[in-house]
């Protein structure tokens, strides 16, 4: 059973200069809420209260000014600073500590994930006992992602942005592990970009027949807001899903007080914490 989780939201944000010249890419909205509220709705969905956030160097007060320790989401938030961008399992490192040899997911702050039945997708990823479990879904562009090769449902090939690729399907930035990975993060080499890559870490456990894929399914929806184009089309489909069906996407309170982790005087606090705002109106009505 996992029950620890780390959001990797670090990062340099150089695809969307100069808007994230001062300001953690993390922290912006995707339409309603700072995009790293989607990430962590994911982790609470999955059952998981016990979090480390990694952010960079000298950005923590700015984290917590919003998520502060995470008791009005009913979670433990802790954090810890990246020094450099030097690649996704370096979280598995710097989180040694935090991970103390147990299971662990790692999501990455910048990706978003909406599909039919994820609660029930997520709940059964972190009974992951041995290995490692990744989603997959197809993707225009492979150019951008780490690729995986699929043969008999099995991953038969992993590449991290393949100039050439037969596969269209992307590995997202949501992974479950057993206990090993800091162990065999330890034992990466940078690659050509200078980076650990989370590719060579899944080929690792894909080498000993310990890698699982999913899917998210055709209907679901996953998107990385990693340039202002990817981050607009999220944005976009937010505002249509949430003004539509009148019901918010990743709202955290909401997450936690169905998953009995907070009371009403709890949501109470939120709603004088946020103010007068529309997210606040939200939560007023949920009491
Ligand atoms: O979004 C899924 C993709 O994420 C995967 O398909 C790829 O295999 C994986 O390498 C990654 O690719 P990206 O090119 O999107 O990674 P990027 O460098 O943009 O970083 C993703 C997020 O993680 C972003 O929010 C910044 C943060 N980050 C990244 C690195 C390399 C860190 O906090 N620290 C880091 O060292």
């Amino acid at each position: 059973m996992i029950k620890k989780g780390i959001i990797l939201a670090g990062g340099l944000g150089t695809r969307m200069s100069p808007i994230t010249k001062s300001v953690n890419k993390q922290l912006l909205p995707i339409y309603d809420k700072p995009l790293i509220y989607y990430s962590l709705s994911v982790l609470m969905l999955a059952g998981i209260k016990d979090i480390l956030i990694i952010v960079n160097k000298g950005q923590i007060n700015q984290f917590k000014k919003i998520l502060i320790d995470g008791r009005n989401f009913g979670v433990k938030l802790q954090y810890k600073e990246q020094q450099k961008p030097n690649g996704l399992p370096e979280a598995f490192i710097i989180g040694e500590k935090f991970i103390n040899n147990n299971n662990v997911a790692l999501i990455l702050g910048d990706n978003f994930f909406y599909a039919q039945s994820l609660t029930k997708t997520l709940k059964n990823a972190t009974k992951l006992n041995k290995g490692a479990k990744v989603f997959l879904h197809p993707v225009k562009n492979p150019k951008l992602y780490g690729i995986a090769t699929i043969k008999n449902k099995k991953i038969i090939n992993l590449k991290e942005k393949p100039l050439i690729t037969k596969s269209n399907l992307a590995v997202t930035g949501l992974y479950f592990f057993d206990k090993q990975v800091v162990k065999l993060s330890k034992t990466l080499k940078p690659s050509k970009r200078k980076e650990l890559e989370i590719v060579d870490l899944l080929n690792k456990y894909r080498k000993k027949n310990a890698l699982k894929a999913e899917f998210l399914g055709r209907g679901g929806a996953w998107l990385d807001a990693g340039s202002i184009d990817d981050y607009y089309d999220t944005t976009s489909f937010v505002s249509t899903i949430e003004k539509r069906q009148g019901f918010k996407i990743a709202c955290l309170e909401e997450i936690a007080l169905n998953n009995g982790w907070i009371n009403k005087v709890v949501l109470n606090e939120s709603i004088k914490f946020y103010g007068n705002c529309e997210y606040a109106k939200y939560l007023k009505n949920l009491l």
